[in-house]
């Protein structure tokens, strides 16, 4: 049995007809296209999957998608600005190499997006535990850290 449920995702409506136990990171994927949003583990460890839910960071391997009907979802793709220029976290992680085969950045950017909208200014310590939930295999993530600094400093000169 299927079910048609509406997600506005990076702004836009999209209604989809999904079966109960389609997950939200299929749907984004296969449903609709979306395959900026990458899934490793599928059972909530990597974090790669990350999307924002309502603003808020959440497995989307973890998620069913019925279970979101309605709710406004921002995924990578929705994170660059509307004339396409990258927000700031993915600038910053551009410019501070904090990716290398960048399977992980997705989650890490939509992670990372959400952190600083609640803590503008966070310590490493508390740059560390934001991130604790997403593993990168490559970096050591000592630049993904510079990164996230150097985020909040483009967003401090921006706003
Ligand atoms: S794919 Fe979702 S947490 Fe790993
Ligand atoms: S950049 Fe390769 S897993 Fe993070």
């Amino acid at each position: 049995m299927e079910h048609e449920i509406t997600l506005v995702v990076n702004g836009t409506a999209r209604r989809v007809r999904v079966p109960a136990r389609r997950l939200l990171s299929d749907c984004l994927r296969h449903d609709l296209g979306l395959t900026g949003t990458h899934v490793g583990c599928e059972h909530g460890v990597c974090g790669c999957c990350t999307v924002l839910l309502d603003g808020r960071p959440v497995r989307s391997c973890l998620t069913f998608a019925v279970t979101v009907d309605g709710a406004g979802i921002t995924t990578v793709e929705g994170l660059a600005g509307p004339d396409g220029g990258l927000s700031a976290v993915q600038r910053a992680f551009a410019e501070c190499h904090g990716l290398q085969c960048g399977f992980c950045t997705p989650g890490f950017l939509c992670t990372v997006t959400a952190l600083l909208r609640e803590n503008p200014v966070p310590t490493d310590d508390e740059v560390t535990e934001g991130i604790s939930g997403n593993l990168c295999r490559c970096t050591g993530y000592q630049n993904i850290v510079k990164a996230v600094h150097r985020a909040a400093e483009l967003l401090a000169e921006e706003s």
